[in-house]
């Protein structure tokens, strides 16, 4: 299949590409599209041939369910059995933006779309080129990250024409995303909201909105015998090719140690990745040195992490030692990308 990419500027969105988008969603068909978080693979989620098409695509395991993207709060009454009164405020505050909250779903959606569970994650993405998509498309569009299974989440369209041109219909290029990581999911269905995988909305954020909201047990005991409630956080996903460290403690004791990990591994002849900040590249004299953005502002560091996964890929490094982040916001989030893209691999300097 040939994959038509069309270039979109999210601040002058053309109304005709978007029509000839949305008409490819309600035949059935697949489009890439930009969110704020990364970018989506949308099929119509209220169609099980499309919701098909996607696992497909992706060579997505059939049992891991995927968000439904929604366009106006109206959307959601439509497909849930019934709104909590905290969903509808954290909707209020957060919605349209990186949140996703599970509900239990009535019989309109598929269950071919929820990977045979119950239950639906549902989303407001703020993205202008999203919001357009899912207005012509439909209302109800589908769409997990727009990568191979198993490969970093991608956040510019280059990066979707790497892993899914000739496997979908159309690529909307709006350009790189603003934050780069996957939205926050908070499930509804438990006593009390849940975070099943955080993001850039955090729990303290969360809840000077709602009250007391707590993390999904299997997310934090990642090596436990507790699974993770969200089926896709079981995964070894974002992952690189490389085998990848990452190393904790006090900075310079980090960069310390992650000298010597390299140096020895360059002895041994094999390619060695570091991800430093724009801070510490300096201070490592061998390897190939990749600053992910500047320690100052986690923002940059977020927006980085999978293109930076997916440029020691192409530059075949056999192992990747990485520097810790645990900053303010997203740190948990970042922490939680990198350690899943290191198979849990960690060390203290
Ligand atoms: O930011 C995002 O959320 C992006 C953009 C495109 O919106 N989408 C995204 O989708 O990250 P995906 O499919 O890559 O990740 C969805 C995650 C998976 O871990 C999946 O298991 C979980 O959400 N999930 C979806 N529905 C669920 C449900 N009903 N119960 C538990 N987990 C669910
Ligand atoms: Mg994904």
């Amino acid at each position: 299949m040939d994959t038509k990419i069309i270039r979109t500027d999210p601040e002058h969105i053309d109304p005709a590409a978007m029509r000839e988008a949305g008409r490819i969603l309600k035949e059935g068909g697949l489009v890439a599209f930009p969110t704020e978080t990364v970018y989506g693979l949308g099929g119509n989620a209220l169609d099980e041939r499309a919701s098909g098409k996607i696992y497909a695509a992706k060579g997505r395991p059939s049992d891991n369910p995927l968000i439904v993207h929604i366009a106006e709060t109206d959307a959601l009454f439509q497909i849930i059995e019934e709104v909590p009164k905290k969903a509808m405020a954290m909707a209020e505050a957060f919605w349209p933006g990186p949140l996703t909250m599970i509900f239990r779903k009535n019989d309109k959606v598929p269950l071919a779309t929820t990977g045979g569970l119950s239950s639906v994650a549902v989303r407001m993405p703020s993205h202008p080129v999203a919001l357009a998509l899912i207005r012509e498309g439909g209302g109800f569009v589908a769409a997990p990250s727009a990568n191979t299974s198993g490969r970093p989440s991608p956040t510019t369209a280059d990066h979707v024409k790497e892993d899914l041109s000739g496997k979908i219909d159309m690529i909307l290029d709006g350009g790189p995303v603003g934050i780069g990581l996957e939205s926050t999911i908070v499930d509804f269905t438990e006593e009390t909201p849940t975070i099943l995988r955080p993001g850039y909305i955090n729990r303290e954020m969360m809840e000077k909105v709602i009250g007391p909201v707590r993390t999904d047990p299997g997310l934090i005991a990642a090596d436990s015998a507790v699974r993770p409630k969200a089926p896709g956080m079981k995964y070894r996903h974002y992952a690189p090719k490389a085998e990848m460290t990452v190393v904790e403690g006090e900075e310079k004791a980090v960069q310390e140690k992650i000298r010597q990990l390299a140096a020895e591994k360059i002895r041994q002849g094999l390619r060695v990745g570091i991800i430093a900040t724009d801070e510490s590249a300096p201070f490592y004299p061998e390897g190939i040195v990749k600053s992910i953005g500047a320690r100052s502002c986690e923002e940059s560091i977020a927006r980085h992490l999978y293109s930076v996964l997916r440029e020691f890929d192409q530059c075949g490094a056999d192992c990747i030692f990485s520097e810790a982040f645990d900053t303010p916001q997203m740190g948990r989030a970042i922490m939680n990308r990198l350690l899943k893209a290191a198979g849990h691999h960690k060390i203290q300097a």
